[in-house]
């Protein structure tokens, strides 16, 4: 053999040799791991039992009253808008210079202004639109004038009644900054003339586009009206608005029990008793009026047994919509 020979064998044996490490069929061996590094290593798996704590857990709780590191929130007035006794506080921590109010005003309008309008009213797109939301109060009353900074604050971070918490959307520092936007509006909103005039402005103009705007509010709500004086209300009319509206999350019309308002089933012209706002109890008849009352001004009159007040007044249906409404209960009775 010569010396390319041996090369020729050489590169067979190599070649073969290659060839061989595929063997075409799984191996029950360990692969051969020349450095091991910590990629085998004894430990447990997420959830997994270990029997060496007493609560048989291998995921271990931090100690007791661990604080992680930048989120120590002692400050309860800062981000609970509570003092130490658990009451709102009145004014607002944080230093009301003319960005914060503008940062609250840029803030107040993503977050707020959808449900509560543009201008504290309560009247957002969103409740305006017909969407059976419920109503977001106004902000201009007396009650919320008169609420400290802190119940303000509250209603964004734990939310109040049916409005969510705007906790996760609305970081501290912001929310204070709505908080004083949310004052600034209610100022902006109940200013006395004698207030106004100590200013350079013309009270007989501001007047005359006051009462022209109202003017052409009535305008259109006359023609609303005359436009539904004409609709014949019908119990399919009926059945639309109660779907539109959601009605049904609370009333059923099948009779069952354990709804959050009660069954419309077989109620128009049954006499019951009901709790009185004065908080006596009468027995009426459940006709046409009644009916109506209850959707308008749903605490004056309660059904005995679902005194809860969870119904807000849908005191904005047309005439037409509340009799619809009542025609479509009727169908629901053999009354
Ligand atoms: C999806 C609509 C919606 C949005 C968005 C919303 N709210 Fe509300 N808000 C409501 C409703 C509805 C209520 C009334 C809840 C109730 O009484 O059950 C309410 C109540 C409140 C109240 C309490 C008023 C009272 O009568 O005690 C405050 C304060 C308030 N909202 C502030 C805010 C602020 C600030 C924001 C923005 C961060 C905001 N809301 C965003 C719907 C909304
Ligand atoms: C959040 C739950 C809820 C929603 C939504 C709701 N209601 Fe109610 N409703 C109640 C409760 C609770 C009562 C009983 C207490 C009362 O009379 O206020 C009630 C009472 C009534 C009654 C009187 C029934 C009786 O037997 O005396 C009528 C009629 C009524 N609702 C109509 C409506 C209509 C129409 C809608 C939709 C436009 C509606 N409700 C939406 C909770 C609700």
């Amino acid at each position: 053999m010569n010396f390319s020979g041996i090369k020729r064998f050489a590169v067979v044996l190599v070649v073969g040799l290659m060839f061989s490490g595929c063997r075409g069929q799984i191996s029950e061996r360990q692969p051969i791991h020349p450095n091991p590094n910590m990629d085998m290593q004894e430990r447990k798996e997420a959830q997994e039992v270990n029997n060496f704590f007493e609560d048989g857990r291998s995921m271990r709780p931090p100690v007791e009253g661990t604080v992680a590191r930048g989120l120590r929130k002692a400050d309860i007035e800062y981000y609970e808008g509570v003092d130490e006794n658990g009451e709102w506080i009145a004014e607002n921590p944080v230093d009301v210079t003319r960005s914060v109010l503008y940062r609250g005003k840029e803030r107040y309008e993503i977050f707020c202004a959808p449900c509560h309008g543009l201008t504290g009213d309560g009247l957002g797109i969103i409740m305006t639109g017909g969407y059976g939301y419920v109503p977001a109060p106004t902000f201009h009353q007396e009650r919320l004038r008169e609420a400290p900074d802190g119940e303000i604050y509250s209603a964004i971070y734990n939310g109040v009644r049916n409005m969510p918490s705007y906790a996760h959307q609305v970081p501290v520092d912001d929310r204070w900054a709505i908080v004083a936007y949310i004052r600034a509006l209610q100022a902006s909103q109940n200013v006395s003339e004698d207030e106004i005039t100590e200013y350079d402005v013309d009270m007989d103009a501001i007047r005359a586009e006051y009462e022209a705007e109202q003017a052409a509010i009535a305008e259109l709500e006359a023609a609303k009206e005359a436009a539904n004086a004409e609709v014949v209300p019908t119990a399919e009319l009926g059945e639309q608005i109660i779907t539109q509206y959601a009605c049904g999350a609370c009333h059923n019309i099948d009779g069952a029990p354990g709804g959050i308002g009660p069954t419309w089933y077989n109620i128009f012209g049954s006499e019951a008793e009901v709790v009185t706002d004065t908080g006596e109890r009468i027995t009426i008849t459940k006709d046409a009026e009644y009916i109506i009352e209850s959707i308008v001004l749903p605490n004056v009159k309660k059904t005995v047994g679902y005194e809860n007040g969870v119904m807000v007044a849908y005191d904005y249906l047309a005439d037409h919509e509340l009799q619809s409404i009542v025609e479509y209960i009727k169908t629901l009775s053999d009354n």
